[in-house]
């Protein structure tokens, strides 16, 4: 199946939201709606798509700050990471700098926590579990594609300075996503622009402490 991919870099953070679906398809999957919802909701109407989930994966408000207009103006379930839908909850609560937002909160439609398998829209999702960045991450694996929030970026990785982050545990979990995934892999960040797997494993810094094991 080929994935039609549509990124969306909204908000003052410039974060990355993705609308997905099996080429030509009628129902999409739209990942981490950060910011800017009508910039979101607009290309719904003009594709004639419906949005059957909103999936999430982490809840810094860069990444969620639209998640409750667009769950309510399209009705589709919204998935996120059972340790974080606290802040899902109550996201003003943990913008952590002034002059952003406000964000409408959101009580999450589902859970997730890693090792699903979600049926959405026609592809079929793995959920794998990527702490580091913030205790719930996780990275949604579809054909061959994956959308790592903030984990991998070109030449970078996601920052372990928030509440919840850690430099260890991040690396593993990129060392688990390296193992598994293939070079040709797609990369999706949560910001900049998309690579690959082969590319990051070869060229980013951070990363050569663990490919070289
Ligand atoms: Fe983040």
């Amino acid at each position: 199946m080929t994935l039609d991919v549509r990124m969306f870099t909204v908000g003052m953070v410039q974060e990355n939201a993705y609308l997905v679906r099996p080429e030509g398809g009628q129902r999409a999957v739209m990942i981490d709606p950060g910011d800017e919802a009508d910039r979101l909701l607009h290309p719904l109407q003009e594709l004639g798509v419906e949005l059957e989930a909103i999936l999430l994966t982490h809840t810094h408000f860069d990444h969620v700050g639209a998640v409750a207009p667009v769950a309510k103006a399209t009705g589709a379930p919204v998935y996120c990471p059972k340790l974080e839908v606290g802040v899902l909850a109550d996201i003003m609560a943990f913008v952590p700098w002034q002059g952003f937002g406000p964000f409408e909160s959101y009580d999450a439609d589902e859970t997730i926590e890693g090792g699903e398998t979600l049926e959405l829209a026609g592809m079929t999702f793995d959920v794998r579990f990527t702490p580091g960045h913030s205790p719930g991450h996780v990275t949604f694996a579809v054909e061959d594609a994956l959308f790592s929030g903030d984990v991998l970026f070109e030449g970078s990785v996601g920052r372990t300075d928030l509440p919840g982050g850690d430099w260890p545990t991040l690396a593993m979990s990129i060392q688990a996503l390296l193992d598994e995934y293939g070079d040709e892999t797609r990369v999706f960040p949560g910001h900049m622009g998309p690579t690959t797997l082969g590319r990051e494993r070869a060229t980013n810094p951070f990363l050569a402490d663990l490919t070289r094991s």
